[in-house]
C-alpha cells in the first residue's frame, strides 16, 4: 500500500487543513477584533478631549469671539501634539447655521460649511464619529496619513448653538497596532502551530488505537481465513462499528469452519465406505488393516504421542491400503507370484490412495501422509517417492514397521503367517539394514518382545 492511501493520513491530513484554515480564520477576525477596539478606544479619548475643550469655550466670553476661539485651539494643539497616542490636526468651531466661526488655523479660509450627516449633530445633538479612517495628505509635512473626524455639538441653555469638529491623526495609532499585531502575530502562529501538532499527535494515537489497528487485526484475520486458516479469530472486542465487524468476522469463521468439518465428516465417512468395500473385496485386508492399525497405536502409545495423533495414526492405518480398491481382483488375491507388471500394478495402490484421500489432506495431513508414503524406507530405497530418513512422516514410518510385521506374521489365502518368534528374529537382523528408523525399530521389538514375554502361550 502506497503511504498516500493510508487510511490515517486521508484522515489526518483533512483534519489538519481544516484546523489551518479556521486558526487563520481565527487569527484574522482577531486582528480587526483588535484593531477595532483599539480605535474605539481612541475615539472615546478623543471625544473626551473635545468634551473637555467644549467645557472651556462654554467659559469664554458668551460672543464667542474669534480671536479669544483661536488662540485656545492653538494653545491646546500645541499641547496634545506631543502626545503620542494621537495628534489633532485641525479644529473647527461651527455656528448653529454650519458656518465655521472659528478653526485652527488662522490665516487661512475657512474650509466648509457643517452639512449633510455632518450638518445632523446641530439637528439631533448627538456627537459623530467617522466610521471608517481616511486616506489624506498631512497639511504641513505633505505626508500620507490616515485621519478620523469627531464633531460634538455644544449646548448652552439647553439649546444647540454650535458644534466642535476634531481632525484626529490616527497614523502614530495604526504604527502602534502594526506592531501590537505583528507580536499578536509571533505569538498566535507559534499557539497554532504547537496546538496542531499537539492535535495532530492525539487525533493519530486516538486513529492508531480506535481505527488502524483493529482494522489491521480484521485484515490479518481475513486474510488468514482465505488462506484456510479458519481458526483464526478477531481478538479486537469493542462495542463500536468496528466490534461488530470483528464479531461478524468471527461468526462467519465459525460458520465456515463448521462447513468445512461437515464436509471433511461427509468426506471421511466416504472413505470408510470404501474401506469397507475393499474389505469385502479382500478379505486379507480387512483383517490386515486392523492389525497394523493396533500395531501401530501400541507403538504410537509406547512413543507417548498426544491422544490427536493417535486417532491419525489408528484411522490412517485402517485406511493406508485404501488404492488397493483400484487393483483388479486377479491381481489382489493372486496365489502365485506376480508377473512384473502386476508388481508395478500393486506398488501403484499408495498413489491410489493419496489421490482418493487428497481433500482431507488440507486438514489431515498427518492421516493422508500415512496413506502416501507407508512403503517408503529410512534408507530412501522406498516407493513411490524415494523418501529418506525424516523426510518420511512420523507416522508413515510406524505404519511402515507394523505393515511389515503383520505381513510377515499374517494368515494369507496362498501361505500361513510364520511364527512371532521367526518374525521377530528377521526384525532384529533388518534392525540394522538401514530400512527403518532405527528408534523406532528398536522401540517395535522391545515392545513385540514384552508382548510374547508377557503371553509366553500365545506362540
Ligand atoms: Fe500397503
Amino acid at each position: 500500500m502506497a503511504w498516500y492511501q493510508r487510511l490515517s493520513l486521508r484522515i489526518l491530513l483533512p483534519l489538519l487543513g481544516v484546523l489551518l484554515l479556521s486558526s487563520w480564520g481565527s487569527f484574522t477576525y482577531s486582528e480587526k477584533l483588535l484593531e477595532r477596539v483599539i480605535l474605539e478606544q481612541v475615539q472615546r479619548q478623543a471625544e473626551q478631549f473635545l468634551v473637555g475643550m467644549a467645557r472651556q469655550i462654554d467659559h469664554l466670553d458668551t460672543s464667542l469671539d474669534r480671536l479669544q476661539l483661536e488662540q485656545l485651539f492653538h494653545q491646546v494643539l500645541n499641547e496634545k501634539r506631543r502626545q503620542r497616542q494621537f495628534s489633532i490636526l485641525k479644529i473647527y468651531l461651527y455656528n448653529h447655521k454650519g458656518e465655521v466661526i472659528a478653526h485652527s488655523e488662522p490665516g487661512e479660509h475657512p474650509p466648509k460649511v457643517l452639512s449633510g450627516k455632518y450638518g445632523d449633530v446641530l439637528r439631533s445633538g448627538n456627537p459623530y464619529h467617522s466610521d471608517t479612517a481616511e486616506q489624506k495628505r498631512h497639511p504641513r509635512s505633505g505626508e500620507w496619513i490616515t485621519s478620523v473626524d469627531i464633531i460634538i455639538p455644544l449646548f448652552r441653555g439647553g439649546e444647540i448653538i454650535a458644534a466642535l469638529e476634531s481632525e484626529l491623526d490616527l497614523t502614530a495609532t495604526k504604527q502602534t497596532i502594526s506592531t501590537i499585531d505583528d507580536e499578536f502575530e509571533a505569538v498566535m502562529v507559534q499557539i497554532v502551530l504547537w496546538s496542531s501538532l499537539l492535535l495532530a499527535l492525539v487525533t493519530a494515537a486516538i486513529l492508531w488505537l480506535r481505527l488502524i489497528r483493529p482494522v489491521r487485526s480484521l485484515s490479518a484475520v481475513t486474510h488468514q481465513i482465505a488462506q484456510g486458516d479458519l481458526s483464526a479469530r478477531v481478538h479486537y472486542q469493542s462495542s463500536d462499528e468496528l466490534g461488530v465487524l470483528g464479531a461478524a468476522v468471527n461468526q462467519m469463521a465459525s460458520s465456515i469452519e463448521l462447513l468445512f468439518e461437515e464436509k471433511e465428516r461427509s468426506y471421511l465417512q466416504m472413505v470408510k465406505s470404501l474401506t469397507k468395500a475393499l474389505e469385502a473385496k479382500d478379505a486379507y485386508t480387512a483383517g490386515h488393516s486392523g492389525r497394523v492399525a493396533h500395531y501401530s497405536v501400541l507403538l504410537g502409545r509406547r512413543l507417548k504421542l498426544e491422544e490427536k495423533q493417535l486417532m491419525l495414526l489408528r484411522q490412517g492405518a485402517l485406511m493406508h491400503d485404501l488404492g488397493k480398491i483400484g487393483i483388479p481382483d486377479r491381481v489382489l488375491n493372486k496365489p502365485e507370484q506376480l508377473t512384473d507388471e502386476e508388481y508395478e500394478q500393486m506398488r501403484a495402490h499408495p498413489v491410489l490412495t493419496a489421490t482418493i484421500m487428497r481433500p482431507l489432506r488440507e486438514r489431515f495431513r498427518e492421516f493422508s501422509d500415512i496413506a502416501s508414503w507407508h512403503h517408503e524406507r529410512w534408507d530412501g530405497k522406498g516407493y513411490p517417492d524415494g523418501l529418506k530418513g525424516e523426510e518420511v512422516p512420523l507416522l508413515a514410518r510406524i505404519v511402515a514397521i507394523a505393515d511389515s510385521w503383520d505381513a510377515m506374521t499374517g494368515d494369507r489365502i496362498y501361505r500361513k503367517g510364520m511364527g512371532k518368534h521367526k518374525a521377530l528374529s528377521i526384525m532384529c537382523e533388518e534392525r540394522d539394514s538401514g530400512q527403518w528408523d532405527p528408534v523406532l525399530i528398536l522401540e517395535f521389538i522391545a515392545m513385540i518382545e514384552g508382548a510374547l514375554d508377557a503371553e509366553p502361550a500365545a506362540e
